[in-house]
This record gives structure tokens, C-alpha cells and sequence, in this order.
């Protein structure tokens, strides 16, 4: 007997079926979702880099700077704040609450809201302390705080999460720390000038750094009539000799592009904070 027809027909569904398991269905479940919202609205997140930056990024990769960088805020947990941001018209009922609740914020100090009434609270004192104030016509909200060493470090305001990098090919969390974090970078130093001059000279700004400088990313001209308007401004050690100039090149302006994109602070599902 020939089988040929039905040997065809079990390895076409054999297949097939494994398609429809493999590729297809997450396709639908993943793949028409490759953003997420920020907590709290309806605004996509992240959006793209611009495309600067994102040239950016395979510089970042193609000098190794993930040998020395994380792109990776942990955090080891979450604590409450309860902020006082309106008085209200009830002050002796707000002082009262304050002394009964051993606060650092007392009477003298309530001129100048917002203020901490207290930091650093699990959540169930929070809201006794939320409860506190609730006939006593002041306004005060809970507000939640990721902490850990690297929040100690300001390196961030919350832990780094997946969707994070969704916008990113390759992605380059990293796992050396030989630097600091860079996930938030862009927050603390969103000066694209600084980024210049740092990776050209790491010394001439943070005088005890032991990042190598990226100098063939720049290119050393000499100055025909009129300074480039590109030129960085060098001091000291890091200063061409008279007559010339230090230039970016495409890389290290797309470099200090994606530099200045780093930031990963908005609040998320999966990473909540009070946003500031
Ligand atoms: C050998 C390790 C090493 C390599 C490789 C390295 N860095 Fe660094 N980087 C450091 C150290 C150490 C510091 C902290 C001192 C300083 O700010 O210069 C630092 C600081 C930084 C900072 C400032 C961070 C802050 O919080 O102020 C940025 C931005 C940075 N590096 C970017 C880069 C980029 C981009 C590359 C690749 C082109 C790179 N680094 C390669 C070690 C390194």
C-alpha cells in the first residue's frame, strides 16, 4: 500500500501544530504589546529614543562600556512616607494629631507644606497614620518609596524592570560595576556637553576617576580662523595646545546622546513610586 498521502498528511500537522504553538500564539499573547502604560495614566511606555541616541547605543556596545556598567537599579524593598500638603482650617486639631503621633513635624513648622509626617513607615502605620488626620480637615497622602543601596546611591528612584529595555536591540543591562549604574544617568546628568567632555577626559571632571578616556572618539583640528561650534570646552591637563581644538566625531555626539536618554523614572505596574 502506499502511505505516501498520510505520512505527508502527520507531518504537515506535526509541523504545523508546532508552529501555531511556538510562533504563532505567542506572537498574539506577547507580541502586539511592546509597550507598556505608565502607572497612573494612559501614556505608553518607554517611548523611543531619539535617533541620535539610538545610534547611541551601539556605540555604548561596540567600546565595551557594559564591561564596567550596569543598566540595572535593584532595590531591596518599599517603604511609606505620609506627606502633609494642606493644613486645612483646623490647626489646633492637626497640632494635636502631630503630638499624639510623636511626628517631627509639629505646630511650629507647618508654615511651609508639603512635609514629611513621617518616612520610612510599613504599610499598615501609614494608613493608621493616614487615619490620623481624617477629621481634622488637613490633607496628607501616602506616598511609596522603593530603598536599597543603590536608591543610598542615587542611582535611581526605583528598581530597573523588563520593559525597561523594550524599545532597546541589543539590550545592555550589564553585570559589572567597575562605574556606577547608568539605567538613570540621564537624570543626573542630562547635560550632553558633560558627557563630551567626561568621556574625552574622565579626570578633567571627576578628578579621581579611573574610567579610561574615549579620545579617538574625538578629533584633534587645527583651528582654521574660526573655532568649530562643536569644539568642547577643556581646562587644565585636558586642553589642546594653542591653536587647536578638540572635535566630537558622529560616535561620541550619538554616544552622549544615548547618555543623555538613561532614564528610567516613571513609576510602573510592576515597579510603583510616588513620582516626584
Ligand atoms: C574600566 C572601567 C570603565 C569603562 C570601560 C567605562 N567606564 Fe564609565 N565610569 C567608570 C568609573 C570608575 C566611573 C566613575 C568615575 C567617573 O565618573 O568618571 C565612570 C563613570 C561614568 C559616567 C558618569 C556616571 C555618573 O553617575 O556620574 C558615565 C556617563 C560613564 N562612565 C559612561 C561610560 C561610557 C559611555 C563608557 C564606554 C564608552 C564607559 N563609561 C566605560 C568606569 C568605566
Amino acid at each position: 500500500m502506499n502511505y505516501g498521502a498520510l505520512i505527508f498528511l502527520v507531518g504537515f500537522i506535526g509541523l504545523a501544530s508546532s508552529w501555531f504553538g511556538l510562533v504563532l500564539a505567542p506572537q498574539l499573547q506577547l507580541g502586539r504589546q511592546p509597550i507598556t502604560k505608565i502607572q497612573g495614566g494612559n501614556d505608553p511606555y518607554p517611548s523611543r529614543r531619539p535617533g541620535l541616541a539610538e545610534q547611541g547605543l551601539q556605540v555604548y556596545r561596540a567600546n565595551g562600556c557594559v564591561s564596567c556598567h550596569s543598566q540595572q537599579v535593584q532595590q531591596s524593598g518599599t517603604v511609606f512616607d505620609v506627606v502633609m500638603t494642606e493644613l486645612g482650617t483646623n490647626q489646633p486639631a492637626v497640632v494635636a494629631a502631630l503630638a499624639k503621633l510623636d511626628s517631627k513635624l509639629t505646630g511650629a513648622s507647618l508654615s511651609s507644606l508639603p512635609q514629611d509626617v513621617v518616612r520610612g513607615v510599613n504599610k499598615l502605620q501609614a494608613d493608621e497614620v493616614n487615619a490620623a488626620f481624617k477629621d481634622t480637615g488637613a490633607k496628607v497622602a501616602v506616598q511609596i518609596r522603593p530603598v536599597g543601596p543603590d536608591m543610598d546611591w542615587g542611582w535611581g528612584r526605583r528598581a530597573t524592570v523588563a520593559a525597561d529595555f523594550l524599545q532597546d536591540s541589543p539590550v545592555m543591562p550589564g553585570s559589572q560595576r567597575l562605574g556606577p549604574d547608568l539605567a538613570n544617568v540621564g537624570v543626573r546628568k542630562p547635560d550632553v556637553n558633560w558627557h563630551l567632555v567626561h568621556l574625552y577626559a574622565p579626570k578633567s571632571v571627576v578628578p579621581d576617576s579611573t574610567m579610561p578616556p574615549y579620545r579617538f572618539l574625538f578629533e584633534k583640528r587645527k583651528i582654521d580662523r574660526h573655532a568649530s561650534p562643536d569644539a568642547l570646552q577643556l581646562t587644565g591637563e585636558a586642553a589642546p595646545e594653542a591653536g587647536y581644538e578638540i572635535v566630537p566625531t558622529a560616535e561620541a555626539k550619538a554616544l552622549a546622546a544615548y547618555l543623555a536618554s538613561l532614564r528610567a523614572d516613571v513609576p510602573l505596574f510592576e515597579a510603583p513610586m510616588t513620582a516626584k
